[in-house]
């Protein structure tokens, strides 16, 4: 985004498409782990309104923690660093986790999360993410549960920020750019 330029939030994904494929994802936790107690972990503070969402369809026992970890900061780029911000509250052994993300871009938050939260024992680990933009890979890394599979733009809305803005928007949207014109 240049000087001068204002950023303007363009429609991707409605609400009522999010709503919909949310409880398909739900509805298809419940039939995998029919009988079974989950523990969704949330990585803040993207993944948050999803995960609200998602819980709330999903018709088994279910508790719910929360880590938080930094990687992109206010840039639209990844640093390729991931840092652990605020780690889980209680212990995941022998518990069948499922990681709750907002997105998958370079796999990098991703990769690092996996890596810890596999040391820690629990009984199975699986990941659900809202958006997945697979073009943007660099680490290997697949979701098990996914709710839109995007191209390479970046979005906002529905937990997702840039420079910590727009998360509450209720649809996702594209970021898009338009000439500020003069006063
Ligand atoms: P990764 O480590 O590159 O996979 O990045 C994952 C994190 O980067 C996500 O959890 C988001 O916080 C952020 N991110 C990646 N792409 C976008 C985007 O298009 N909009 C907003 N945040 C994004
Ligand atoms: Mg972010």
């Amino acid at each position: 985004m240049r000087n001068g330029e204002r950023e303007v939030p363009q429609v991707l994904i409605r609400r009522s498409v999010i709503e919909k494929r949310v409880k398909a994802v739900a509805r298809q936790i419940t039939r995998d782990y029919k009988g079974q107690r989950i523990h969704l972990i949330g990585v803040l503070k993207g993944a948050c309104f999803f995960l609200a969402d998602l819980a709330r369809e999903i018709d088994l026992e279910t508790s719910l923690d929360f880590i938080s970890v930094a990687s992109y900061g206010k840039r639209r780029d990844s640093s390729g660093q991931v840092r652990l911000l605020k780690d889980l509250d209680s212990s995941i052994a022998g518990l069948n986790v499922i990681l709750v993300e907002d997105i998958l871009d370079t796999g990098r938050t991703l990769h690092y999360l996996l890596r810890i939260l596999r040391q820690r024992k629990p009984k199975s680990l699986r990941v659900a993410a809202l958006l997945d933009k697979p073009s943007r890979r660099v680490t290997p890394v697949k979701g098990d549960y996914i709710g839109f599979s995007i191209p390479n733009e970046f979005v906002v809305g529905y937990g997702l920020d840039y420079a910590e803005r727009y998360r509450n928007l209720k649809d996702v949207c594209v970021l898009t750019s338009s000439s500020r014109s003069p006063q």
